[in-house]
């Protein structure tokens, strides 16, 4: 169906673009991954980054340490990580155990090597303008906009969420493109009344699903940051499915990206983007 947003294929475009770069300019840098505890989904994305790394031709140091590691034994990884010439991107892996601060734990990444602009520097930066890391997930929905010619100037941007790592950087980045950016939360008033007039919506809500075509303006982009497991025995053999009921908001959207295959991969080659960025800064 022409209406699905094919984020697979803009990340692979990127990822080439980028391996040409690097063979082109022999440049050869190098993320490390830090990976604390042993959460399975951590697990199978940190293993997604790593192959990511190796497709574009970028060095990768794989650092997995397990649950109990001490929240100072992982800052010194970090300083030495800091301090380590051969590294451009340090990468860690969230959710971390709740005994460590990832509010610490990022900020003790130095602002020249945080690729995944989480850092309170990448974040300022954002706000202002000013040259800066992007978080990759917000940064690879405004390429997937780009992308399929989505006009963002002057249209009604709603995103649902208002994570430090989705929902605030996305109302940003769509802010400066000159959306007319508003922000829904859990305490937002008559959601749907505001969703409802959404040109372009963000769902970066974290309930598997919860957005039908209820929320959803006749002819709406439609990006689905969300992510969850199902069991496919209950799911005609779906495995995954994101915040968007997508076979119902499918029949009203203008373009919509599916789960699996939307945003996921530009995440990703968004990193890989950061990382030859880092080199070259
Ligand atoms: N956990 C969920 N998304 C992300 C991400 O983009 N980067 C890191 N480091 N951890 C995450």
């Amino acid at each position: 169906m022409e209406k699905i947003i094919d984020g697979k294929a803009v990340a692979a475009r990127i990822k080439e673009e980028i391996k040409e770069e690097i063979e082109r300019t022999g440049v050869k840098p190098c993320l490390a991954v830090v990976l604390v505890g042993e959460d399975p989904a951590s697990k199978v994305y940190v293993g997604n980054k790593k192959k990511a790394c190796e497709y574009c031709g970028i060095g990768s140091l794989s650092y997995e340490l397990p649950a109990d590691t001490g929240e100072e034994e992982l800052l010194e990884l970090i300083h030495k990580l800091n301090n380590d010439d051969k590294v451009n991107g340090i990468l860690v892996q969230l959710p971390l155990p709740p005994h460590i601060s990832e509010d610490r734990v990022i900020d003790a990444i130095s602002p020249d090597k945080d690729v995944d602009g989480f850092s309170k520097q990448s974040a300022g930066a954002l706000m202002t303008g000013e040259k800066g890391f992007l978080p990759c997930t917000p940064a690879g929905i405004i390429e997937l906009l780009k992308s399929y010619n989505v006009e963002i100037s002057g249209k009604n941007c709603v995103v649902m969420g208002r994570s430090n790592i989705v929902g605030k950087p996305a109302a940003l980045l769509l802010l400066r493109e000159n959306g007319t950016v508003t922000v829904t939360h859990t305490k937002t008033e008559n959601i749907k009344e505001i969703t409802g007039k959404a040109d372009i919506l963000v769902a970066a809500v974290g309930k598997p699903r919860l957005i039908d075509e209820s929320y959803v303006k006749e002819g709406a982009v439609i990006i689905d940051v969300g992510i969850h497991r199902l069991d496919p025995e209950k799911n005609n053999g779906k495995k995954l499915c994101g915040d968007v009921d997508f076979d119902s908001v499918a029949e009203k959207a203008s373009l919509i990206t599916p789960v699996p295959g939307g945003v996921g991969p530009m995440t990703i080659a968004m990193l890989m983007k950061n990382t030859l960025l880092a080199v070259k800064r």
